[in-house]
């Protein structure tokens, strides 16, 4: 739809995008970021601080990028505006600073800027800000929760952060953090106070994140609805947290790539399994099951899947249930370039399309047992 906001010029608003408003004085500075960031989020552009402050009351923008010298207040003055009206003042803001002098970033931290950047800015460092940036702001919002569903989420992203540094530094995961981690998780799923995580967690900005502890989250209540033994679910629940670390070797432009994929960049996408395989293996202790979950979940039962095509009955109980949860998240999950199914459609797709690749069995308990509750989160 689009946008007839007064001194905004840039339109494509859409809602299952976070909206980031770029407040800078100069047509090709301006230009630059809108294109490093039109992919991932929505964008409203302003030329001048007046144009910002007369539309604020009609826009709401998670984070404000504003350029150091922009007319008429500058950045500094315009912050310390915003901190004083009730409605902007926890509005998250980074200033693009035109150098780190001293002097500057002084003035950006006394004027309560959340962050600064300085120019010229890489692409990739302003991702990296605005995501770390929204995510702070998303893990803020958790202390709110009960303190059950807080502790699983909190958990859940602190070990999550830590499988990437572990990752990234090429040493084996600690099995007893993920299973730690995951114990609050289990506990919600098991007292029924689970629709805070997942409605918590759908604005996290690390999609790999999201999309797994969602499916971590539905595993665990798959188990716990058809009364798998504890053993067994904590197993679902940890193998669904670790089934895509993988992606973590997968570059950023492939996997948030906003469209489909072609071919050569599908292949790419498809080595996260054996990724997260050799990176599972490193740790001795891991129980079987969830190297089995993550090497299993894409696998479909005529043999058409990846990465081994493994047929029918070679296909582990555990890892069917974890491909009907890994694919009923995909369709249900919010992305940069889609909206998220609804839970019904989903189900709907499903059994209309892939009753020849998932256990067409347990996809009819998952049914029966889930649509209900998951129809209420969106
Ligand atoms: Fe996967
Ligand atoms: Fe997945």
């Amino acid at each position: 739809m689009d946008c007839n906001h007064d001194g905004c010029d840039h339109k494509h608003i859409v809602d299952h995008k976070h909206t980031i408003v770029v407040v800078d004085h100069n047509d090709d500075h301006r230009k630059q970021t809108f294109d490093a960031l039109l992919s991932f989020y929505n964008i409203l552009e302003f030329r001048n601080t007046n144009g910002l402050l007369d539309s604020l009351h009609k826009i709401r923008p998670a984070i404000l990028l504003i350029d150091e010298a922009v007319p008429s207040h500058g950045a500094f003055e315009l912050v310390r505006l915003l901190r004083l009206n009730p409605r902007t003042r926890r509005l998250p803001v980074i200033i693009l600073l035109s150098s780190d002098s001293r002097q500057n970033i002084l003035a950006a931290s006394e004027c309560g800027a959340d962050g600064w950047l300085v120019k010229p800015v890489l692409r990739s460092d302003i991702i990296r800000k605005i995501s770390d940036l929204l995510n702070s702001t998303v893990e803020e919002e958790w202390q709110k929760l009960p303190a059950v569903q807080f502790k699983a989420l909190k958990g859940t992203v602190e070990v999550f952060n830590k499988l990437a540094d572990s990752i990234a530094n090429g040493e084996p995961i600690i099995y007893d953090d993920v299973g730690k981690a995951c114990d609050p998780l289990i506990e919600a799923v098991n007292s029924d106070n689970f629709m805070g995580i997942l409605n918590g967690v759908k604005n996290h900005d690390n999609y790999t994140y999201v999309h797994s502890l969602r499916v971590a989250t539905m595993l665990s209540l798959f188990g716990h609805a058809i009364q798998l033994p504890v053993h067994e679910q904590k197993i679902l629940t940890t193998g669904g947290l670790l089934h895509d670390i993988g992606k973590m070797y997968i570059p950023h432009s492939i996997l948030n790539k906003p469209g489909k994929l072609d071919s050569s960049e599908f292949e790419v996408m498809k080595s996260h399994v054996t990724q997260t395989i050799k990176c599972l293996e490193k740790n001795d202790d891991l129980p079987n099951g969830i190297v089995t979950i993550a090497g299993q979940h894409h696998e479909k039962l005529d043999g058409t899947g990846y990465p081994f095509g493994l047929e029918g009955s070679k296909l582990n109980d555990l890892a069917r249930m974890a491909a009907i949860v890994d694919i009923f998240s995909a369709l249900t999950d919010r992305r940069v370039y889609k909206a998220p199914m609804a839970p019904e459609d989903a189900l709907s797709v499903m059994i209309n399309e892939m009753s020849r690749h998932i256990d067409i069995d347990l996809l009819g308990l998952f049914r029966q047992r889930f649509l209900d509750s998951l129809r209420t989160f969106d």
